[in-house]
């Protein structure tokens, strides 16, 4: 059985024989062993493990360490669901006073004991209760061994880039959100890292583009913002056999909706910005990953680079994570009555959603996410027709950014897509006439009189 994240212990390198991680539960006395499809157990140890929580890895059912007082020195693991996932991965009591939400420790640094002698903790950057609790709900939603928090979206895909070097060819996804494409071409292409991007849709071109020194692929699905749906088994597999990691940004989908490691792919990264926060009010990247040498790798940059995420922001996320399931089903829900009205109004010419029929990866995004989400595109076919619906909203507010609880519109062509090349922009439909529209949990009818209001101003 994986069990227990081992973030508390990063630099240690823990085998793991027949699903149980014997460097957590070597010295404990362990009951069942519990792969996803069997009736679930209870894991019984016997001494305080404080690095034991919540978590899961691909395959296997979460498990939830639950420290009882009355039970002395006993640990109970049991089997549960997403929304009790989200709720108590990494999120045992504190210790000091029994908080039941996460302390934020807005601290630098940590009194030791002795020299070398101290609670786990020594400085800020390295490590934070507050920041290694929501590494852990994080990593557990995506069924991940270990995660990293980040101080940005962007942060957490430049550290994730940090696992290739000068020399090493990697393989993108060409229609990623257009910060990914200024990083990738502008900033680490500088350091002799070469970048092609293609259509990852499509395996075949991920196939033909693989060379001698294609060392990773990194893909976003479904895209921002023209919704094109990449299959992450079918490159997973293609990758695999080259030797090359596959890193998927989910941040579109949040683990609720999909979680790439199950389909093999190797590191989620995510902007917590969005639907993991869900409110608007933090900037925040992520790291999940299995592989403990990658892991330790990203540890490292995290401490080395140091682009950590702050407690207070940290505690925010976890806060939002708390209500990611019940958030994500409003979003999935009124973002596919959002699509279905804007298919049927006569003045869209086109929409892009995976969750509408007409979408050409309607059935892979089926196979391979719980739901559709929240986010849909939509051209009106000119810049002034699009500039009048954007002008016009009065529920929903013109702005960047996605995934929090208010509807949020924008043009991706003037504004999150700005840095990339016109030609290209062309090429992948986002025209001058898109809008894309981030679909909150305010009441859907709500939604689509506002943007319906908005509509009817077009050409007036
Ligand atoms: C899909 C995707 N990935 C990454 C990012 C970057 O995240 P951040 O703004 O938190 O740096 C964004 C930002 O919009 C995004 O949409």
């Amino acid at each position: 059985m994986c069990s227990a994240s081992s973030n508390a212990k990063r630099g240690s390198s823990p085998t793991v024989r027949e699903g149980v991680r014997s460097d957590v539960f070597a010295p404990s006395l362990t009951v069942g062993l519990l792969p996803r499809g069997q009736t679930p157990q209870f894991y019984v140890t016997t001494e305080p493990r404080p690095e034991l929580t919540l978590n899961s890895c691909a395959g296997y059912y979460p498990i939830l360490a639950l420290k009882s007082r009355a039970l002395g020195f006993l640990n109970i693991l049991s089997f549960m669901g997403f929304a009790t996932t989200a709720i108590h991965a990494g999120q045992e009591p504190d210790s000091a006073a029994g908080a039941v939400s996460i302390p934020i420790y807005q601290t630098s640094t940590y009194a030791q004991d002795g020299l070398g002698r101290h609670k786990g903790f020594e400085y800020a950057r390295t490590s934070n209760p507050t920041r290694l609790a929501l590494e852990r709900n994080l990593a557990a939603l995506e069924g991940a061994k270990f995660g990293y928090a980040f101080a940005s979206g962007m942060a957490a895909i430049d550290a994730t880039l940090r696992l290739v070097k000068a020399g090493d060819h990697v393989i993108v996804s060409d229609n990623t959100y257009g910060g990914t494409n200024r990083l990738f071409k502008r900033v680490l292409a500088n350091y002799g890292i070469e970048f092609e991007f293609v259509d990852t849709s499509d395996v075949t071109n991920v196939e033909s583009a693989i060379k001698d020194n294609t060392r990773m692929v990194f893909v976003e699905t479904p895209t921002n913002p023209v919704m094109i749906v990449t299959d992450l088994k079918a490159v997973s597999d293609v990758a695999h056999a080259a030797g090359a990691r596959v890193v998927c940004d989910n941040t579109f989908m949040s683990p609720y909706l999909q979680r790439p490691l199950e389909f093999g792919v190797d590191i989620v990264v995510h902007s917590t910005t969005k639907f993991l926060n869900g409110h608007s009010d933090g900037i925040g990247g992520a790291v999940v990953l299995n592989n403990e040498d990658d892991a330790n790798w990203i540890a490292f940059i995290q401490n080395s680079a140091g682009a950590i995420l702050s407690p207070f922001d940290s505690w925010l996320v976890m806060r939002g994570t708390k209500t990611l399931a019940l958030r994500m089903e409003q979003h999935d829900k009124s973002g596919r009555a959002v699509a279905a009205f804007l298919e049927d109004h006569p003045k869209v010419q086109k929409i892009y959603y995976p969750g509408s029929k007409s979408h050409k990866q309607h059935d892979l995004a089926k196979r391979q996410q719980k739901g559709f989400g929240s986010m849909v595109s939509f051209d009106v076919g000119t810049l002034a027709a699009a500039r009048t619906v954007l002008e016009s909203v009065k529920l929903c507010t013109l702005a960047e950014s996605l995934g929090g609880v208010e509807t949020l519109v924008c043009h991706p062509a003037t504004m999150t897509h700005a840095s990339v090349a016109p030609e290209v922009r062309e090429r992948l439909g986002i025209t001058d006439g898109l809008v894309r529209i981030s679909v909150g949990i305010e009441d859907t009818d709500d939604i689509i009189a506002d943007v319906d209001q908005a509509l009817s101003k077009i050409g007036k």
